[in-house]
């Protein structure tokens, strides 16, 4: 059947449109032992267990969504890894970095330990894991920064979900001293937010969760840590921007800073989205009104941001159905993310060279990823490959999130993921789960 020189790999993609650094090609990818390990005309050349016709795809390098919330361990009745990571694949989302806010806060080595233990063999797709930055364990983050499996560090200078906070300016530069990694921050004001409770505790309208939580909180405690990083000489990820201010100030500090917006944050507008939607829209930071939004858009033209971050935040709808402001922030997120942005780009709002650029690329070069963000030979092979043209309407009973809502329900969209490559194995084939687990703990360039 084979000629001598056919080579055999795992899986064998012909015939699709390939996004690689050249562009958008048509050529046939083939996979072996979790790489890429050839590009091109490849139908006679190679072999697989796995020969899949994809003509009339494209394949993207797998998408990284770089905040994710999934629960584990402590309240696995919102989400956990198993269920946060098959949502992620059916999504298209072939890497997540999980959030420290769980019980317990993930601050030490045996909290990072006990989630990479649970996240083996059940976790869909790629990991790591970030590690909470706080007064109790700031001088020993230089050495927790470095563990296997370490996202990097994370800072909450305003409290939003959970009890990891870090607003007082010694903590915070006692955080900023110790490590070299890029330390991702969650920048709202603290203070700032407690005095303006009290604004929105007597009418209970979720309406006002932007005003309660508004631009200048988020400003002030952007510039604030902007300004200690300088002073310490520390790089910094600035989570879910949400402002037009924010993002003209982070414009000028492109050298230290990077930048990531939400899909929700693009997607959804205020006061609109709080009618519609009541608590479901509630995130911190706000969904605010569209000056924002369409400033956000702006910065996705201008190169300002680096990375999208689903923030996927799950609580259940009973929780969510607490009288405002007891009612939890945070929303689904990871599933939706690919087919969202999909659906901006067939309305012509981003290139397909900028989604690549910001789901894949953009994590890759600022989180230092070893083997990935790129359809390169001998990158992994992690590859989201969709149906541009295909129309689909989003439903709670698609997402596989424990919490099992999304605030996209019933929304249609032009463009969505077909097939899931994690690790050179197809773990959805034909939009349905397929095979077994197959996620790693990701891996870090060492002078990141
Ligand atoms: O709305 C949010 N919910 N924002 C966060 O930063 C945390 C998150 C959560 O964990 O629920």
């Amino acid at each position: 059947m084979s000629d001598a020189r056919q080579r055999h790999g795992d899986v064998l993609l012909l015939g699709g449109i390939v996004l690689t650094p050249n562009g958008a090609e048509r050529i046939d990818v083939a996979c072996r032992d979790g790489c890429i390990v050839a590009l091109g005309d490849l139908r006679g050349r190679w072999s697989a267990e796995n020969e899949m016709d994809i003509a009339g795809l494209l394949v993207l390098p797998g998408v990284i969504d770089s905040q994710v919330h999934f629960r584990e361990p402590g309240l696995t009745h919102k989400e956990d890894l198993e269920s946060g990571t098959r949502g992620a694949v059916l999504g298209g989302v072939t890497s997540v970095f999980e959030m420290p806010n769980t019980h317990p806060l993930t601050l030490w080595q045996a909290d990072l330990e006990a989630k990479l233990d649970a996240a083996r063999d059940r976790a869909w797709c790629h990991y790591a894991f970030y590690i909470g930055g706080s007064g109790i364990n700031a001088e020993q983050l230089q050495v927790l920064e470095n563990l296997p499996g370490c996202a990097g560090v994370k800072v909450f200078m305003g409290s939003s979900f959970g009890d990891l906070l870090a607003d007082d300016e010694t903590v915070l530069r006692r955080i900023l001293e110790h490590g070299r990694r890029r330390v991702a921050v969650h920048a709202e004001d603290e203070a700032r937010l407690r005095e303006r409770k009290a604004l929105v505790e007597t009418h209970g309208d979720v309406r006002q969760h932007p005003l309660w939580r508004d631009e200048s909180s988020a400003l002030m405690a952007t510039e604030r840590i902007v300004r200690l990083a300088a002073e310490v000489n520390r790089r910094l990820h600035i989570l879910h921007v949400s402002t037009a201010e924010e993002m003209a100030f982070l414009a000028r500090h492109k050298q230290r800073v990077s930048v990531e917006v939400t899909p929700h944050h693009l997607s959804l507008v205020a006061p609109e989205c709080y009618e519609r939607l009541g608590s479901l829209a509630q995130m911190n930071p706000p969904v605010r009104e569209r000056r924002h939004q369409e400033a956000l858009w702006k910065a996705i033209q201008d190169g300002v941001v680096d990375v999208l971050g689903s923030d996927h935040a799950p609580h259940t709808l009973e929780e969510k159905a607490s009288a405002y402001p007891r009612s939890p922030s945070g929303m689904t997120g990871v599933q939706t993310l690919l087919p969202l942005m999909l659906d901006h780009f067939n309305a012509g709002r981003l290139s397909l060279a900028r989604l690549v650029d910001l789901t894949s690329a953009g994590p890759a070069r600022i989180f230092g990823l070893e083997g990935k963000g790129r359809i390169a030979v001998g990158f992994d092979a992690d590859l989201s490959v969709v149906d541009l043209r295909a129309r689909r309407t989003i439903r709670n009973a698609w997402i596989a999130s424990r919490s099992g809502w999304t605030p996209y329900d019933g929304q249609a969209v032009t463009g969505w993921p077909i097939h899931t490559l994690v690790n050179g194995r197809i773990v959805v084939r034909d939009e349905h789960l397929s095979g077994a687990p197959r996620g790693q703990a990701l891996r870090f360039l060492e002078t990141q």
